[in-house]
């Protein structure tokens, strides 16, 4: 994706071409916000430890992976995994902020893997109701490891495909705060999974989706999920998008530098 990102870098502006206040506020103290906190470092020594971990587990395919071989099983080391498939700790960092600023009560994940992103927002919101979603059992429990060595007990895991599992762990939600999409980086999966969630998000509601760039078929479904007409603010992080759904700014489609 070297063209997308070039692409991105000559698009992308800075704070002085955001004309929103609302959105200059959140760019200026949120997003570019550079600060540290403990959390970050143990979360951190974590994913340090599972770098380091060559042990196999059987894990099970799914989302874009699982291409027609549906549940297709392979033995991959630990650290192979936690490399492959965690959020980047500057995006993690982002997400932890953002899920503050949301105030988030209810949070939901889709694609759960080591737990990195779960352990950032568990933390974030240690009063939250989180629930994160995950097809592979064996990852699952890997990541279960990680919320009980932290004592994370706001985090509930729902095992299984998300085209099964999504509503009904959505009708345990009156309303959604807080959104991670990270699994299944296909277009219509993404695309689905985005209009499955909506009734459940209110004006105050943050959705972070992981990978926009990641392929065509996810820049597809970013573009498509941008325009529809309940998201107010979209925010083009190159690796991530935001959206906001509040009614009182005009809608803006925004590319930002990173
Ligand atoms: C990119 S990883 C998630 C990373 C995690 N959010 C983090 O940053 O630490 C995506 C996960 O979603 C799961 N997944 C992908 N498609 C899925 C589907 N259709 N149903 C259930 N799980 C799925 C994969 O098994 C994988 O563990």
């Amino acid at each position: 994706m070297t063209g997308q990102y070039l692409k991105y870098r000559i698009l992308s502006r800075t704070k002085f071409k955001v004309h929103s206040p609302f959105v200059y506020r959140l760019y200026t103290d949120i997003i570019l916000n550079n600060s540290s906190h403990p959390d970050f470092k143990k979360i951190e020594e974590q994913r340090s430890i599972l770098l380091r971990q060559r042990s196999l587990l059987e894990t099970t395919d799914f989302g874009v992976y699982s291409s027609g071989n549906a549940y297709k099983t392979r033995f991959r080391q630990v650290k192979t995994i936690t490399h492959h498939s965690s959020i980047r700790p500057k995006d993690a960092r982002l997400l932890y902020r953002l899920v503050k600023v949301a105030k988030a009560e209810t949070i939901l994940e889709m694609g759960t893997a080591m737990g990195i992103s779960t352990m950032y927002m568990a933390m974030a919101a240690p009063e939250s109701k989180i629930v994160t979603m995950e097809g592979c059992a064996v990852i699952g429990e890997k990541a279960r490891g990680n919320f009980n060595k932290f004592k994370l007990d706001n985090i509930d895991m729902v095992l299984g495909n998300f085209n099964n599992s999504l509503s009904k762990t959505l009708s345990k939600f009156d309303r959604l705060d807080f959104v991670l999409i990270d699994g299944n980086h296909r277009k219509e999966p993404t695309t689905n999974y985005f209009m499955s969630i909506l009734p459940k998000l209110h004006a105050e509601s943050i959705v972070f989706i992981d990978d926009i760039h990641w392929s065509k078929g996810m820049l597809q479904a970013w573009n498509s999920i941008r325009q529809h007409p309940d998201v107010t603010v979209s925010i083009d992080l190159f690796k991530a998008g935001i959206l906001l759904f509040r009614k009182d700014i005009a809608k803006e489609n925004h590319v930002l530098k990173f």
